[in-house]
């Protein structure tokens, strides 16, 4: 079989435009790993990002497409056992996106309340032309987050092909972003292929000077991505709980690297001479790569540096990305997404990526030499 070669990063995966998926029924892996608040979603971005991707599939005569995702960290069931229906916690289950998920993608959801076995196959021959169907939460099952093969093999039965559109779960080994391409022919959606050409830019080609501002807990994860952003980038700004922690254990860095100048109080937020010496270096750049809070911005006042690291990113004519569940907060309550070149979806997935991590779920997907 041909199949179509993308080079992105010199990774070479199977891409949705080239595959021909007529007649076909398609498992499409989104990360709806959304924050909640007693049912009430709190963020929308994650689920409009795979609605390119819904849309192009839905486009292809007789296809038949089902969502699958992740909510959370849920304790999962321990077998494979039937219908694990009555030991869901309904406070993990996806059907609480169904309603808002309908309206984004603007076609009727059919919920089934599980992801694997008959339930599905059903669900997927009553689907009607329009309609498409959204799985329960995977990590229901204890296969999911252990990679188990007999667990992928039955996420995988009931489909011709798997679409992986969820860069941010790329960074995880598990049966629905994995495993699963071990029995069932799996492509990257048009969301991934988007993350993965913005970040690839960034890390490989970017314009100078190009600005990294780091923040968030954490310094011990945070490192490999500084090293590697010292290699092309001309400065690191470093805030957030991280700052704290290098200050605290006298990590030495290069020159690039730009620690907080001073501190808000009990140092839960950079204070006002960085934040003036980080808005100068911000004005002064082509790229502008921003993940993690400055502070901790959830609560009043420390939310003052973060707000304003934003505000001077905003205003840059640089190219500017940003990802990181709580960044991508702040940018979703102020609705600030036009005003940045390319938010990605990322959290963790995203620094393992910058950092020059190999993400399981891109290689999964990668065209096998024959
Ligand atoms: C995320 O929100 O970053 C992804 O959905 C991954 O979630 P996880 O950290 O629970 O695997």
């Amino acid at each position: 079989m041909l199949y179509a070669i993308c080079f992105m990063n010199n990774v070479s995966i199977k891409k949705i435009q080239e595959g021909v998926f007529l007649d076909k029924k398609i498992l499409v892996r989104a990360d709806f790993n959304i924050a909640l608040e007693d049912g009430k979603i709190k963020e929308k971005f994650k689920l409009e990002v795979c609605k390119k991707t819904v849309d192009h599939l839905s486009a292809q005569s007789g296809s038949k497409i089902a969502l699958i995702s992740h909510l959370g960290r849920p304790a999962a069931v321990k077998t494979l056992a039937g219908n694990a229906e009555g030991k869901k916690n309904p406070e993990f289950s996806l059907e609480q996106i169904k309603d808002e998920l309908e309206i984004i993608l603007e076609r009727k959801i059919v919920f089934v309340n599980d992801c694997v076995g008959s339930e599905v196959s059903k669900a997927l021959d009553a689907l009607n032309v329009g309609e498409i169907i959204l799985l329960e939460n995977v990590r229901f099952y204890e296969g999911e987050e252990k990679n188990d093969s007999e667990f992928a093999k039955k996420l995988a039965e009931n489909f011709d092909v798997f679409v992986n559109d969820a860069f941010s779960v790329c960074h995880r080994d598990q049966a629905s972003v994995t495993g699963i391409t071990a029995y069932v022919e799996g492509y990257a959606g048009l969301r991934l292929q988007e993350e993965i050409k913005n970040l690839s830019r960034v890390i490989h080609e970017p314009e100078s000077p190009a600005t990294a501002i780091i923040g968030g807990a954490k310094i011990e994860t945070k490192l490999p991505l500084i090293k590697r952003f010292e290699k092309k980038y001309a400065h690191i700004l470093v805030g957030g709980k991280i700052a704290n922690e290098a200050v605290d254990q006298k990590i030495v860095f290069s020159s690039k690297v730009v620690l907080p100048l001073d501190f808000a109080k009990d140092r839960l937020d950079i204070g006002p001479k960085t934040i003036n010496r980080f808005k100068e270096i911000i004005a002064q750049s082509k790229v502008i790569v921003w993940n993690g809070p400055m502070g901790k911005f959830e609560e009043q006042p420390y939310d003052i540096g973060t707000r304003a690291i934003l505000e001077a990113i905003v205003e840059s004519d640089a190219f500017t990305l940003i990802g990181g569940g709580e960044s991508v907060q702040v940018l979703e309550e102020n609705n600030l997404f036009d005003k940045i070149s390319f938010v990605s979806t990322g959290g963790g997935a995203m620094l393992e990526y910058l950092s020059g991590n190999l993400m399981p779920g891109v290689e999964a997907l990668r065209i096998k030499k024959q």
